[in-house]
């Protein structure tokens, strides 16, 4: 059976490596700006989005080499979301990778900024990474971008706290987080099939994964935060209901919640059979994301 744990531990490790290499040292002037990005990069984090985009590179290449450094950059990106997601004026936390938030450790506009430099690098991470043929040199810098700004992460970010409060709605929920969160995943798995050079039909394929994983991973998400403790989460768990968030668990429950997730594990994972064989590991990510703890 494929050791999903092991084949994480060792991605993880790596992706870790490459963020420690590129990001600037601490002591870089200004030191308080650098300290805060690597403290809140180097803070945990199960480093999904890049161990996904590594895995889809490997499948339908055969080496996950081309993928490294996109897949830090998607790191980046994905840190600088949970910075300003935090920030007292969105969902207001004080703890993240079983930390304090970056702005209760370095202040508010500090944090703010940290994030924006991480937002800002994870571009020239993803300028500085050339797509093979038959891709342009800017094609990830548009996978990115398209999958983060308004149509995507942060116009999903809009409507979740717009959101707060009002009657969740299915149409809503799903609009809210497929922008929010399944884009980034998409893009990520995207951006792993171009590194690898997949085929037309292997690339149709991954983007269907990555969207139904995108959305089964923000399930999970919201049945853990009614579900885990703190401790477990390394955030702080019950937060949603507190602030009267716009949730899958608040629209259909947490049965139907968790069929849901499954579901679309299910589906993506059907999704990967012009892969053959190759698509062992993302199918065993795929049963991870939905079956994680934390
Ligand atoms: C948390 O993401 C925010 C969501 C989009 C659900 P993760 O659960 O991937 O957080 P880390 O990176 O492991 O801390
Ligand atoms: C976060 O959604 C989506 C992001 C773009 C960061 P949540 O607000 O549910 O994420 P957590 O639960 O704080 O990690
Ligand atoms: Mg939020
Ligand atoms: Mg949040
Ligand atoms: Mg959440």
């Amino acid at each position: 059976m494929f050791d999903v744990e092991a084949y994480m531990g060792a991605h993880r490790s790596r992706i870790e490596k490459e963020l420690d290499r590129y990001l600037p040292p601490a002591a870089t002037r200004p030191a308080v700006l650098h300290e805060a990005m690597r403290y809140s990069v180097f803070a945990g984090g199960k480093r999904l989005r890049p161990i996904l985009c590594v895995a889809t590179c490997e499948a339908v290449g055969g080496s996950a080499e081309p993928a490294w450094l996109p897949a830090a950059a998607l790191e980046l990106m994905h840190t600088y979301t949970l910075i300003h997601d935090d920030l007292p004026a969105m969902d207001n936390d004080v703890l993240r990778r079983g930390k304090p938030t970056c702005h209760v450790v370095f202040g508010e506009a500090n944090a703010i900024l940290a994030g924006d430099a991480l937002l800002t690098l994870a571009f020239e991470w993803m300028a500085r990474s050339l797509p093979p043929p038959p891709y342009q040199p800017g094609h990830y810098v548009l996978e990115l971008a398209e999958a983060a700004g308004s149509l995507g992460v942060i116009g999903g970010q809009v409507e979740d706290l717009a959101a707060e409060g009002q009657p969740p709605t299915a149409e809503l929920v799903e609009h809210i987080h497929q922008r929010k969160t399944a884009a980034l995943i998409r893009a990520s798995i995207r951006i792993g099939a171009a590194a690898g050079r997949a085929t037309e039909e292997e690339f149709n394929a991954l983007t269907l994964y990555g969207g139904d994983i995108g959305l089964a991973y923000q399930i999970t998400d919201d049945i853990l935060d009614a579900t885990a403790t703190t401790e477990s989460l390394g955030k702080t768990a019950g937060k949603d209901q507190a602030r009267r968030k716009c949730t899958w668990v608040e629209v259909f429950g947490l049965e139907a919640s968790w069929q849901k997730a499954h579901a679309l594990a299910d589906r993506a994972i059907e999704a990967l059979k012009p892969l053959h064989r190759k698509g062992e590991a993302l199918k065993s990510l795929a049963h991870f994301l939905v079956n994680r703890e934390s």
